[in-house]
């Protein structure tokens, strides 16, 4: 195993896309950032230095850091931000994990424009478990804004209402011809015929599921989330915002140009975005001038291809990989995930958007929920989130606008050490069915089931998949759905787990769990490192 060390300098630049120049935060003056290589096995020193005017934090997002939430990086869960001026540096060993994974700020909506890549190669001399590829390309899907983010953020905060969309979607940082100006900010990968290529897809949009496809190209999907899958091929992918998906694509086809293009994935009553991303497959010889055919992607509204393609992702399950799930369960939750709306006195209408699991809007603490768990420091947080809704009633069924309101609080869930749980994430229609893209920090999970309508606990655990469900570190609960997830609470810690749409987040879908630890020194959270940010 090798030390791998980086240095992050977080730092403002200005960058012109759309025919509009603004200021962003960058990691290295660079859109995306840099792209961490390590092997399953190294240890990565990642030392972010923050010269910027936002305190900050990263998060490596899928990386299991066991016993070790100190480097996962989420503000005020497990590190208070980095200030101004300050560096600190995350220490982490890559255990039994080998694939894409990415890095994002985890503060405020500055992950728009800090966010990059992470390729876990295989450990030396272990190949991949499908045809070797020749060469290897990360396309990182992104959100663009023409105006500052934050300031469009907050203008939205005080309507109590969505901010404005994004002005563009794009591939490794740029939107492609489509958009205006956008010519010279088109990414465009080159291929030689015959030849197989490993993409390593990455959605980090703020608020978008998007579907991918390549012009005349089909994709073989090998790998979710850093998990191989068994291989299937599609005409186009899903991906969530915070997943990965590694497509094998042979270019195979009479020699020219391609269109590679990302486009969301739309189900819910929400304005309609179009908005198409796109990049240039191009064969090697062949003229610049060629104009690219687009690939047709699925339609917006199509939940039955996004719903077909879902089915198709089942782990790979060999000896030498296999689906270690849960069989058995010492706790089983359920979470009602939606959007709801409370008073606000400050806001333009009285009121504000908001969303909750098991009604409950999570509150953000002022110091670091893990620091507060390790030092026992009280009145930081309660440990009584409710495993199911105090009040059942039909989740998905007409909207409930009499249950629209919810408490707010930092409330957790306490797990014992190397318990297993199941949860069942369950839409609702308080506001508006929609679909939610959940990440859990800190642990993989086995996603063993999913449905429409409301989950029914009688008669949907006998369907799971208890053999080679899909193994991730995020999830979209179906739009008036649920998903049903397995794992082993075997990491102690505070981990956080919430929707991956920016906006859901920030209206605080939202919890966390406390890991115990077990009983051994080995089974309990390391010694907070020396330079960890203060408060
Ligand atoms: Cu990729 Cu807590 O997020």
């Amino acid at each position: 195993a090798a030390l791998k060390t980086y240095q992050f300098d977080v730092q403002v630049k200005n960058v012109s896309r759309l025919c509009h120049a603004k200021p962003i935060v960058t990691v290295n003056g660079m859109l995306p950032g840099p792209t961490v290589y390590a092997r399953e096995g190294d240890q990565i020193l990642i030392n972010v230095t923050n010269h910027a005017q936002y305190n900050l934090s990263i998060h490596w997002h899928g990386l299991k850091q066991f016993r070790n939430g100190w480097a996962d990086g989420p503000a005020y869960i497990t590190q208070c931000p980095i200030q101004t001026g300050n560096t600190y540096t995350y220490n982490m060993t890559v255990k039994g994990q080998r694939g894409t994974l990415w890095w994002h700020a985890h503060i405020l909506w500055l992950r728009a424009t800090v966010y990059g890549a992470i390729v876990i190669m295989p450990k030396e001399g272990t190949p991949f478990p499908f045809p070797q590829p020749y060469r290897e390309a990360n396309l990182v899907l992104g959100e663009w804004w023409n105006g500052d983010v934050e300031t469009i953020v907050k203008q939205g905060n005080k309507l109590g209402l969505p901010p404005q969309m994004s002005d563009a979607h794009t591939i490794n940082g740029k939107p492609g011809p489509l958009f205006p100006c956008s010519e010279k900010h088109t990414f465009a990968m080159e291929v030689e015929s015959g030849r197989t290529y490993l993409l390593r897809i990455i959605n980090a949009a703020l608020n978008d599921e998007l579907f991918f496809a390549i012009a005349g190209h089909t994709l073989t999907v090998v790998e979710i989330d850093a998990v191989y899958t068994k291989p299937f091929t599609t005409s186009a992918i899903l991906i969530a915002p915070g997943q990965t998906t590694n497509v094998l694509v042979k270019a195979d086809q009479s020699p020219g140009r391609y269109f590679m293009a990302a486009r969301p994935f739309m189900d819910a009553p929400v304005p309609v975005d179009n908005k198409t991303a796109t990049a240039i497959l191009q064969y090697k010889g062949v003229s610049n001038t060629l104009l690219p055919t687009l690939p047709t992607l699925p339609a917006p509204n199509n939940t039955n291809f996004a719903l077909n393609y879902t089915s198709k992702l089942k782990s790979l399950n060999t000896p030498q990989f296999p689906a270690n799930v849960p069989l058995q369960v010492d706790r089983r939750l359920f979470y009602t995930v939606g959007l709801g709306q409370n008073a606000c006195p400050s806001c333009q209408n009285g009121t504000q958007l908001t969303a909750s699991l098991n009604n409950i809007t999570f509150v953000m603490p002022k110091t670091g929920l893990l620091q507060a768990h390790y030092f026992n420091m009280p009145g930081v947080f309660r440990t009584d989130f409710p495993d199911r809704p105090l009040a059942p009633f039909n989740y998905t069924g007409a909207p409930l606008t009499a249950n629209l309101g919810t408490t707010l609080g930092t409330r957790l869930s306490k797990l014992k050490f190397n318990s297993t749980v199941e949860l069942v994430l369950q839409d609702t229609n308080l506001l508006t069915v929609e679909s939610h893209p959940f990440h859990l920090h800190g642990f993989n999970f086995f996603v063993v089931g999913s449905g429409v309508g409301n989950f029914n606990s009688k008669k949907d655990p006998a369907k799971f998949n208890l053999v080679d469900p899909p193994e991730r570190n995020t999830v979209g609960v179906p739009t008036g759905g649920w998903t049903a997830i397995r794992f082993r609470a075997d990491n102690p810690g505070v981990w956080f787990m919430h929707c991956h749409l920016e906006l859901h987040t920030m209206w605080g879908l939202k919890m966390a769990f406390v890991v115990e630890n077990g009983k051994s020194a080995e089974e309990s959270v390391l010694p907070p490192p020396k330079d960890l940010p203060p408060c």
